[in-house]
């Protein structure tokens, strides 16, 4: 092995290190206010810097956190003694990662689909990351269901962009963390969820085939396979567990060293519920299954700190919480009585 692709197989083996996960704190400006919306708080730089701040220095954290996606404004910036928030993580054990897409657009001549965009200059900009102390990045590819949609052309172009990003990724040295995510906004079936993720999931497989991207170097984020939203019928947690990881097991390669979910809108507990029930009724997986979520790691710990400097402290015991029972979660040790002790 190379020097390079060592790292990379260190980076990625310690990204999904038993009992560890990753906290997505890489929200774009537009969905950071979105989120202090729900609060009441202006989205200012400065708050912005806070609340990471927060996140990224929670006593503790680096047990059950092996890495945290950064946003390119977040991974310029400081604690308020002024070390920048790469070095604290370094310092602390954890790796920092970073969202280098830039964004889902419409795709042209597709009505309610996205494309997502970010490939040009993104040589250039993963070398400025990495000197920043980046060790993975990760590209969001979005999948709408809908009347007539996801179309091929829709499930190609983002699998294309995918992999062109993780070739340029590990061809820096950084771990890609490819993300393809069928949206659970819809009033779809879990079938349906199943059937075009498992669509999805083989054709983003068979583009990184084709842009020689090695998997052995590449980690999955990938949605669980689940009822949408709006739908009647809610699927029950083993169900949603036993679909995930066979539509898993049918479409990737066993040399992958992880696959982790993001959560996608579900409540905190119930993705928890549904990665514990994963690993706890299916044994010798070829990959460890464990989580990167945003909102569910996020949501109760934001509440609670609602901007206000007097709440850090409860609201990093709260994160902190969320983050051993996905811990848990990831090893099939989760009980729902660690929720009422809290
Ligand atoms: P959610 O867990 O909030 O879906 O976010 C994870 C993420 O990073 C989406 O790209």
């Amino acid at each position: 092995m190379s020097d390079i692709t060592e790292r990379m197989a260190q980076t990625a083996s310690a990204m999904v290190a038993g009992g560890k996960g990753i906290l997505a704190i890489d929200e774009s400006l537009g969905t950071i206010k979105k989120r202090f919306d729900t609060i009441g708080l202006d989205s200012t730089e400065e708050n912005r810097r806070a609340y990471r701040e927060l996140l990224i220095t929670a006593p503790g954290s680096e047990e059950f956190i092996s890495g945290m996606i950064l946003f390119d404004e977040t991974i310029r910036q400081k604690t308020g003694d002024g070390t920048p928030f790469p070095a604290v993580m370094i310092e602390k054990g954890i790796m920092p990662g970073i969202k280098v897409d830039t964004g889902a657009k419409d795709l042209a001549g597709h009505p309610g689909e996205k494309v997502t965009e970010g490939l040009d200059g993104l040589r250039e900009r993963l070398a400025e990351y990495r000197e920043l102390g980046a060790r993975f990045a990760k590209w969001r590819a979005v999948i709408t269901i809908g009347d007539h949609i996801p179309t091929d052309a829709c499930i190609d172009a983002n699998a294309h962009a995918l992999a062109r990003y993780a070739g340029l990724c590990q061809e820096a040295g950084i771990v890609p963390m490819v993300e393809p995510e069928v949206l659970m906004d819809a009033d779809n079936d879990i079938d349906t969820c199943y059937g075009i993720t498992e669509k999805t999931l083989k054709t983003v497989f068979q583009a990184l085939y084709s842009q020689s991207v090695a998997v052995e170097y590449t980690i999955l984020k990938t949605n669980m396979v689940i009822s949408g939203k709006q739908c009647p019928q809610q699927a029950g947690v083993q169900e949603v567990a036993d679909k995930t990881v066979r539509c898993l097991l049918n479409t990737v390669p066993a040399a992958l060293p992880g696959i982790v979910f993001l959560s996608g809108g579900q409540s905190a507990q119930l993705a928890t519920a549904h990665l514990n029930a994963m690993n706890q009724s299916h044994d010798n997986l070829p990959w460890p299954l464990s989580f990167s979520y945003g909102r569910a790691l996020q949501e109760p710990c934001l509440k609670i700190w609602s901007g206000k400097s007097d709440n850090v402290r409860p609201a990093q015991t709260t994160l902190l919480h969320r983050e051993k029972c996905n811990s848990l979660a990831s090893l099939g040790r989760y009980s729902e009585m660690l929720e009422q002790a809290a």
